[in-house]
């Protein structure tokens, strides 16, 4: 049982740290959602977790009941198309464009637990190899801490390996320990991974080539949506890419975004002309 105004507190408090947006109706999940973390607090119920909440202004446990609300579905690969895209038109692209300073900038926001920032770096390895000796930056980023725990740790469960990662890849570049698959050193280190909520501050980010925010903002309302995007466009270099989950949109949203690629293997750039921050590209 939730009291409404229960309910309403923690409404408020993942709008505010995550932009999450959870509905009236949304209370069950709510209760599934943080019982686990009443009992582990060792707290007699739901109001109890709320009434230790507003003890205070921030705590672990705000931290953790916002955690315990992202819903961080993610698998290899995710819907094959945009790595496609990546592979045959992106990457050559920006290659081309980056020859002179070897070096790019690739960001993974709301990576989950690294599926997305991991496929890419293979996807680099196994696809160009001569980017083997440029410099190349893959953050993954994440409000959930938990789940950049287990991104840092590179440790998947047989479902999870089942999920999307072509068999010669798990091969490749998995080993097994116990009942797990512990991705490789060579793929773990091209990627760092970062806390940081697309609400807060945002850490000082270099000018990016390329920026996965993929099912990420599906839980945000539009303004929130704008302005995400609005702060996507400042670090995103002029010649930069933007890539996002395949029910998502800038259209009506972010104009200044403008969708290239045809079907399900578009993706999205600065329109010439829009503003564009100054600094290493
Ligand atoms: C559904 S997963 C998507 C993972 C991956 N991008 C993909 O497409 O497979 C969404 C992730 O976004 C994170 N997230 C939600 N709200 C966020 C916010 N305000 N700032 C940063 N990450 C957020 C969640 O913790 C979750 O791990």
């Amino acid at each position: 049982m939730l009291a409404e105004q229960d309910f309403r507190y923690i409404q408020d408090l993942v709008r505010e740290r995550a932009a999450i947006v959870l509905e009236p109706g949304k209370e069950y999940l709510a209760v599934t959602r943080l019982d686990p973390l009443v009992r582990r607090a060792g707290l007699g119920s739901l109001s109890e977790l709320v009434a230790a909440l507003r003890e205070e202004q921030t705590s672990a446990l705000h931290e953790e009941v916002v955690d315990a609300l992202t819903t961080n579905e993610t698998t290899w690969f995710r819907d094959v198309y945009p790595f496609e895209s990546l592979r045959s038109h992106v990457l050559p692209d920006l290659i081309e464009r980056k020859r002179l300073s070897r070096t790019l900038f690739i960001w993974s926001a709301g990576c989950s637990s690294g599926q997305e920032p991991y496929s890419l770096a293979m996807l680099i390895r196994e696809d160009f190899p001569e980017l083997d000796h440029w410099q190349i930056s893959i953050v993954g980023t994440d409000v959930s801490a938990a789940m950049l725990v287990r991104a840092r740790a590179g440790l998947y469960g047989q479902i999870e390996v089942n999920r999307g990662l072509p068999a010669h890849l798990l091969v490749k570049y998995f080993h097994r320990v116990g009942v797990r698959w512990e991705l490789d050193g060579r793929i773990r280190s091209m990627v760092r991974f970062q806390r940081q909520s697309l609400m807060g501050p945002w850490a000082n980010l270099p000018l990016m080539d390329l920026v996965l925010v993929r099912n990420v903002m599906i839980y945000f309302d539009t303004a929130t949506k704008r302005q995400v995007l609005g702060r996507v466009r400042d670090v995103l270099a002029p010649h930069g890419y933007l890539l996002l989950g395949s029910a998502e949109t800038t259209l009506h949203i972010d104009d200044a975004f403008q969708r290239h690629g045809v079907g399900p293997t578009g993706w999205y750039r600065r329109k010439q002309g829009s503003p564009v921050r100054t600094g290493q590209g």
